[in-house]
């Protein structure tokens, strides 16, 4: 699977593409939407599926190849019982409803995260949505459901031990090679994080692909969130500098040298 993924990786506009090919966003604050409002929770997570649609509407228009969007963190199961129940029920909605849709879009979805504990209905859902778009490669959205960045690391350590232990790979790895027991083994690098709601954390989303990737972090609460947000946060993204533990881009220290004298 993750060689095909690789057709996503490669540059579609040339050196002279600004990026983000690859987005990440933490989903926050259908919550607090619905409480400001006097309605319940569930209210609040039905709109972030909405806002979820007109997002990833939205990026084909952005230059985003890529899209990936937490939507329910391993941590996430300490919530009632009724509100786990609800935020499954997003991806009955989301998957199940938009499926053919995206399926005809060019998107291919794949879900990220442990299998085991997902309700079995959920799972063949997940199954079903990422065959059925497995030929696409217009666009990749990656849905983080019963994910946590902790967990993937750990389950790809364990990957690697048990290759070490029938003999298959050598105990030294590089970083490279390790991404590739990642469950986004093959999506193209992350370049942009996302937050919505005003909250300033990772919540264990993408810990190892966070690496470089730049952070926005938006006040906005995600049940209003669409194309027009997501544009402000790429403006942000496109003013920064990635340096990748570099020196600054020669403009940047012509402009300081100028300064100085
Ligand atoms: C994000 O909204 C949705 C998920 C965690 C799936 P919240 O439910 O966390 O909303 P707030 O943070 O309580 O407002
Ligand atoms: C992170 O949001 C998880 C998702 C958006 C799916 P939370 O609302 O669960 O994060 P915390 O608990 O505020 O850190
Ligand atoms: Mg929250």
């Amino acid at each position: 699977m993750a060689d095909d993924m690789r057709a996503m990786d490669a540059p579609t506009d040339g050196p002279s593409d600004p990026g983000p090919r690859h987005v990440a966003i933490i989903m926050d604050g259908n919550g607090r939407w619905a409480a400001a409002r006097g309605l319940p929770r569930a209210a609040g997570h039905k709109e972030g599926v909405a806002a979820l649609k007109r997002t990833v509407r939205g990026c084909a228009g952005l230059g985003v190849r890529c899209l990936t969007v937490f939507g329910f963190s391993t941590e996430n199961w300490r919530r009632p019982a009724d509100e786990v129940s609800d935020l499954m029920g997003l991806v009955r909605s989301y998957v199940a409803s938009d499926l053919t849709g995206l399926a005809k879009e060019g998107v291919r979805i794949r879900v990220l995260g442990r299998r085991e504990g997902l309700p079995p209905d959920i799972a063949a859902i997940v199954r079903k949505a990422e065959r059925d778009t497995a030929h696409n490669d217009r666009f990749l959205l990656q849905v983080a459901f019963n994910y946590g960045g902790q967990a993937d690391i750990v389950d790809a350590a364990r990957r690697h031990a048990e290759r070490v232990l029938a003999g298959e790979a050598p105990v030294d790895i590089s970083e490279a090679d390790f991404g590739e027991l990642l469950s986004t083994a093959g999506a193209p690098p992350l370049d942009l994080i996302v937050r919505t709601s005003g909250e300033v954390r990772l919540s264990n989303f993408l810990l190892w692909e966070a690496a470089y990737a730049e952070l926005v972090f938006q006040d906005i609460l995600w049940p209003d969130y669409g194309p027009e947000a997501l544009k402000a946060a790429i403006d942000e993204y496109q003013a920064r500098e990635r340096r990748f533990g570099g020196r600054p881009a020669q403009t940047a220290i012509t402009a300081q040298t100028a300064k100085a004298n």
